[in-house]
């Protein structure tokens, strides 16, 4: 697979950069689908070509690493000592001056059906359905838009892996709501997952102990059409709130998923690859076999309700091409469906360090290849 940039010919360059200016740029590469080092290059590039630059403000500044091709770095640190500025001003005028070049291509969006829904799913356990849902919806929020986290699996390790605690057996919860069980508002129940240049637009809605007896109940109710409907029906509120609602699945095919896939279908006035399914996989043989089981739960689903399920794509995780050729060719036959692959994630110590440390992928090492995929991942959902 390829890098996000070469080794050989970039070199990483470290900034103190103020949060503010960091998030600009985050937001406005992603609008305009650029890569980040790509566009400090081109603002390096055009501010050593100006004359002088206004000063901005980078009081408040933290680290920022970003890769630049070799030589530009030292051309950059060479222009700051005759027109005295320190080079972290170099940089952040750099910066500055691509971000006013560039102007925001999108209006803000016109909303008629709710925020945009992804179900992240996959029946197999320990492909990286967690992991892979929590960084699309960190990059989601990096670049702007309000993103809501869903962790529906009752074993609650999104939650945890967060840093939070799973909502107590007692207390009100996204199933309690879901079977008709709870009195209490169910934006109350959110939290907001802090640290990254996403924080303020990103929240969790933590799993609860009792999640385990959704299935049983859902499978057991009278009420016509309920199994499918439930998450959409307590859901009405809070989509106002967000842009995207992002659920992480339990590796299962119960109600619990009929009702997320029914989430995540294509409604009526939708435009398509807004909403729909990301199936995160692996390059082995046995995530083939598992996909059938859901492709087939999935038709059945739609035939049964008459209704449109979008699968984005796919999402193939912890790819190592050192296994040899069953990596490769697992990675070709999921290249050669009809959907698309909309990103290959590497296997890399930097997720399994995020884990442990209960951090933020992007948070904690916002500039590793993983998170750089991430990112691309997240733009390529939003199309
Ligand atoms: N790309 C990756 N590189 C390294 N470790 C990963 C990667 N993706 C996931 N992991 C690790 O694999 C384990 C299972 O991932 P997880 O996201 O919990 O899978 P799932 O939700 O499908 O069960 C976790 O410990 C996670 O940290
Ligand atoms: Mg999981």
């Amino acid at each position: 697979m390829t890098a996000p940039y070469s080794p050989d010919d970039r070199q990483k360059v470290v900034a103190k950069l103020p949060p503010e200016l960091r998030r600009e740029l985050k937001v406005r590469a992603a609008e305009l689908d650029t890569d980040i080092q790509d566009a400090v290059a081109a603002g390096v590039t055009s501010w050593l070509a100006l004359e002088s630059h206004h000063t901005v403000d980078t009081s408040g500044g933290s680290s920022f690493s970003t890769y630049l091709p070799t030589g530009l770095y030292e051309e950059l640190k060479r222009a700051c000592k005759p027109r005295k500025v320190s080079y972290n001003q170099g940089m952040a005028q750099s910066i500055r001056l691509w971000l006013d070049s560039k102007s925001s291509p999108r209006p803000a969006p016109v909303r008629t059906t709710g925020a945009c829904r992804l179900v992240f799913g996959n029946q197999k356990g320990g492909v990286g359905k967690t992991s892979v849902s929590a960084g699309v919806a960190q990059a989601l929020a990096e670049s702007g838009k309000r993103v809501l986290l869903i962790d529906f699996d009752p074993q609650g390790h999104l939650t945890r892996q967060l840093g939070y605690a799973m909502l107590d057996i007692d207390e009100a919860s996204l199933a309690k709501h879901m079977l008709g069980d709870a009195e209490s508002d169910l934006q109350a129940l959110l939290v907001p997952i802090k640290g990254g240049d996403f924080e303020d637009r990103l929240w969790l809605l933590p799993a609860c102990k009792d999640a385990f007896l959704l299935d049983a109940k859902l499978a057991t109710t009278r009420a016509v059409r309920i199994k499918e409907t439930a998450l959409e029906r307590v859901m009405a509120e809070l989509e106002r709130e967000f842009d995207y609602i992002i659920l992480d699945c339990p590796p299962s095919l119960g109600y619990t998923m009929d009702t997320a896939l029914y989430y995540g279908r294509t409604r009526e006035g939708e435009k398509p690859r807004k909403s729909g399914i990301v199936i995160v996989v692996q390059a082995e043989d046995t995530s083939g076999d598992a996909y059938d089981m859901l492709a087939d739960q999935m038709d059945d689903l739609c035939d049964d309700l008459k209704i449109e399920i979008e699968v984005m794509g796919f999402v193939v995780n912890l790819y190592d091409a050192r296994n040899g050729f069953i990596a490769t060719s697992s990675l070709q036959s999921w290249q050669n469906m009809e959907e698309p692959v909309l990103g290959v994630v590497p296997e890399l110590k930097e997720q399994r360090e995020a884990v442990r440390r209960k951090e933020p992928l992007l948070a904690y090492e916002p500039d590793c290849e993983q998170a750089q995929i991430l990112r691309k991942i997240a733009r390529r959902i939003q199309g």
